[in-house]
């Protein structure tokens, strides 16, 4: 050990923010809109999802995630060039590259005039546990003394990339856009991040994905002859083997909460509030059953937005600390699981 050193600090989540695009489509627009052969009935009865938001085309995926932004570092109490680092997750970025991260700096005003600050940026690829993947990385430079303000952003926009017919429903009807943010900060209070917990399981990697990128071909989109590339929709859109993710999810999730208990001797009594991703009702309320989580333990919002990917937990932390739920003192679980098979867990003293 060496002497005299500062002790390390904590990291903690100092601010929170959100933004869903305002075209709201409640499963009935949604059908009626596409045409899309499906029912309030049964997306509701397999998913509890009523209603997603879209947005608008010429909307980026970096647009929605500037206000959520914003609002995370003002309620954070910093400004912007207070921050050390950007830490972008999302599976819809802007472009194939650079990532989403550099967009948002620029569109945050970080770089010209007063408030330029090269800080660096960070895109994560890790679907639906993005958002632990990038929280733990966030904290990780915040306690080792690197950073003390690290911005972390989850945010979608799926409503371009799905397939909008009666072939893609079973896909189509579970995902909307939205962006969720949060400002990771060092203290030296006694409180924060306690834990994260991350897997990946690459035997699954085709089990949900999208591959209208194929670098192994040449080229790697199919062009026609006038020299235009053309994707077949099972390689433009997402595929998935529902049943198999469902089963998956449920496993997983519940193995890394545990892992996560054992690690910080805590029980699932400890827990004031559990935040999971939102993919489907059902995976949260089986696993809530098997864990025996209390109904008002856990927070959902998977009824107003869909599966939001990467921004599902940053906008239930978001909305939770609005509604006042979340205040410090509490202590939160949050856990995720998705594409790859990527998880996580994280336990934080709000
Ligand atoms: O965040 C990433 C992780 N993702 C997940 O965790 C998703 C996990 N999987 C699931 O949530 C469920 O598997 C789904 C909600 C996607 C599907 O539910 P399911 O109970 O597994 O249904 P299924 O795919 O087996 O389909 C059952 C039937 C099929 O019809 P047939 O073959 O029985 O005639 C589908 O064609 O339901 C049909 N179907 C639909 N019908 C109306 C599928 N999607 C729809 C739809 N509307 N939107």
């Amino acid at each position: 050990m060496v002497t005299g050193a500062p002790p390390l600090p904590n990291a903690f989540i100092s601010g929170s923010g959100f933004y869903v695009p305002p075209r709201v489509l409640d499963n009935e627009t949604f059908a009626k809109t596409y045409g899309i052969d499906t029912t309030h009935e049964w997306i509701v009865k397999r998913t509890g999802i009523e209603e997603r938001r879209f947005s608008d085309e010429g909307v980026a995926t970096s647009d929605l995630a500037v206000p959520a932004a914003e609002q995370a570092i003002e309620r954070a109490g910093i400004s912007k060039t207070d921050l050390d680092m950007i830490i972008f997750a999302t599976l819809s970025p802007d472009h194939a590259f650079p990532g989403s991260g550099v967009y948002l700096q620029e569109k945050l005003g970080l770089c010209s005039g007063e408030q330029a600050k090269f800080v660096p940026a960070l895109d994560v690829r890790n679907q639906c546990s993005g958002f632990l993947y990038s929280l733990a990385t966030a904290s990780s430079m915040v306690q080792s003394g690197n950073c003390k303000h690290v911005l972390v952003v989850g945010a979608e926009t799926h409503s371009a990339a799905l397939d909008l017919t009666t072939r893609g429903r079973t896909v189509s009807s579970l995902f909307g856009d939205g962006a969720g943010a949060v400002v990771v900060s060092a203290t030296e209070e006694d409180r924060g991040v306690r834990g994260w917990y991350l897997g990946a399981d690459g035997r699954f990697a085709d089990a949900l994905s999208q591959k209208v990128w194929d670098i192994k071909k040449r080229p790697f989109i199919p062009q026609n002859e006038e020299g235009v590339g053309q994707a077949q929709p099972d390689h433009m859109f997402a595929t998935m083997d529902g049943k198999l993710v469902f089963r998956n999810a449920v496993e997983r999730m519940i193995r890394v909460l545990m892992e996560a208990f054992n690690d910080l001797s805590l029980t699932r009594d400890d827990i004031d509030l559990f935040l999971f991703h939102q993919a489907n009702m059902r995976i949260n309320q089986y696993i809530a059953d098997q864990v025996g989580i209390p109904e008002d333990r856990l927070v959902h919002n998977i009824q107003r937005y869909g599966n939001t990917t990467a921004a599902t937990i940053p906008i239930l932390i978001a909305e939770a600390e609005r509604d006042g739920r979340l205040v410090p003192g509490k202590k939160v679980a949050m856990v995720a699981f998705g594409s790859g098979f990527t998880w996580g867990a994280a336990i934080v003293d709000w």
